[in-house]
């Protein structure tokens, strides 16, 4: 069936605070519709979006035909077409493998002390204030200072590092930006580049061995290895590791404290983290989108998709499928069965989640132990502008003011779930 509705509606502000309830009037309708408004077909139902992520007839690649790209945003786009999430086998495969070994769950554990660390030292300082902003103060920084910590970024170039990856964010989050907003993200992109370059290829200061930046110089150093490309990848790594755990720990947060509930299910049952960290994930999912597009004529959910159309799916709606989750809105630590489409499925599978989900797990548990009586703070969440990111412009909260010593985090809260290791490496 062929629907008038419109995904663009979800760029409405007052769709945003009722956007799963908007992607249930969807489903219901046609799990997989053509929006004669965003020219694309609309995946929405869980099975169709999980099996067209993972489908070889549908294809990554962004910008097929370059020349076709406008003038503003073709820098940006030339860039974008070398990363790895905008190709397909064999590049695919050939340019994650570039980057990988620094993200395995083993790679990533090594981390987390260093994401204690840095949490603590937030909740340190704000504790005594009883008031913060959890983007501003938390969600924004701590993931860019471990993608910058990963890259061996030095302290003062991190604030330009954040200022050139907002643009480029909001581009990838709005095909309907305009020629300035395009502009801005292309400009943003080859300054970023040009860093990257003069970072991953100076010699005064050696790599700190086993950063992400040891390895990546180590391969710009293989002649056969082009630098363009690595340095593309590396940009891809600055722009999908922040922006997403931001709003993931953003979301989490807002949720936690609209169910209360939950969040003293969560003080009480520091084992539950993993599990919650995934049902936060579902709830409310940081990447609402993917997109890709037919590489010819195929079959999807029984509809023929044409050569060249693009296919939007929808991880946000699919996350909230009843026919997959029981009783989809309810937040629910204890859930079984289900995968959930936050991170994507298939090949593109995220390859920061393991590194995601340590940063979540580290700062939603500092959060609910160390400031006792934390409640929201002031008027509705502003929801970003985006129909790629979920996330809050920023989430005020208040608490009871706690003084430096009473503030230290408490044995177990590490983010594993009682396991105590971070816990101490912050006290130490
Ligand atoms: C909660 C936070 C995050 C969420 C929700 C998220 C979500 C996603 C999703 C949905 C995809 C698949 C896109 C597609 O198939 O089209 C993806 C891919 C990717 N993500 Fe994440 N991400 C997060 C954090 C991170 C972090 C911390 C990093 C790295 C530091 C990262 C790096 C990547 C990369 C490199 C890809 C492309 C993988 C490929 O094409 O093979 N992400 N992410």
């Amino acid at each position: 069936m062929r629907t008038s509705s419109s995904l663009l509606r979800a760029f409405r502000p007052q769709v945003q605070e009722r956007l799963y309830d908007f992607y249930d009037e969807l489903r219901s309708t046609d799990e997989l519709f053509w929006d004669r408004h965003l020219d694309a077909w609309v995946a929405t139902g869980h099975a169709v979006v999980s099996d067209a992520a993972g489908n070889p007839g549908l294809s990554s690649v962004r910008y097929p035909d370059i020349a076709a790209v406008s003038e503003e945003l073709r820098p940006l786009a030339r860039v974008l077409s070398r990363q790895m999430l905008y190709n397909d086998a064999p590049d695919h495969a050939r340019l994650r493998a570039l980057i990988s070994r620094a993200f395995t769950a083993r790679a990533v554990a090594t981390l987390r002390a260093r994401i204690a660390e840095a949490v603590d030292r937030i909740i340190t300082h704000t504790a005594p204030t009883g008031r913060m902003d959890i983007v501003a103060d938390l969600a924004r920084p701590l993931p860019l200072t471990i993608i910058c910590d990963l890259l061996d970024v030095p302290q003062q170039d991190r604030p330009a590092l954040a200022a050139w990856s907002e643009p480029i964010a909001e581009a990838i989050g709005n095909s309907r930006l305009d020629a300035d907003g395009n502009r801005s993200a292309s400009q943003s992109m080859t300054h970023l580049l040009t860093y990257l370059r003069e970072l991953l290829t100076r010699h005064d200061t050696p790599p700190a061995p086993h950063t992400l930046r040891a390895l990546v110089t180590a391969q710009a150093q293989n002649t056969d290895q082009d630098l363009d490309e690595l340095l593309a990848n590396c940009a891809l790594l600055l722009i999908a590791g922040h922006e997403t755990t931001t709003h993931f720990i953003g979301n989490a947060t807002l949720a936690l404290l609209r169910h209360p509930h939950a969040a003293d299910q969560l003080r009480r049952r520091r084992d539950l983290m993993p599990a919650a960290v995934e049902e936060l994930l579902r709830y409310d999912a940081p990447v609402q989108l993917m997109l890709r597009r037919a590489r010819q004529d195929m079959n999807l959910a029984g509809r023929t998709i044409a050569q060249g159309q693009a296919v939007l799916l929808v991880c946000g709606a699919a996350n909230r499928d009843p026919a997959v989750f029981p009783d989809p809105h309810v937040l629910d630590f204890e859930r079984s069965g289900g995968r959930h489409m936050a991170f994507g499925h298939g090949p593109h599978f995220c390859l920061g989640a393991a590194l995601a989900r340590l940063e979540g797990a580290i700062a939603l548990e500092a959060l609910l132990t160390r400031l006792p009586g934390l409640r929201l703070d002031g008027s509705s969440p502003q929801w970003q502008r985006s129909l790629n990111f979920r996330g809050l412009t920023r989430l005020d909260v208040a608490f009871t003011p706690v003084s430096d010593d009473q503030s230290q985090p408490q044995a177990g809260a590490t983010g594993r779930g009682g396991g105590g290791g971070a816990a101490r490496a912050v006290v130490r």
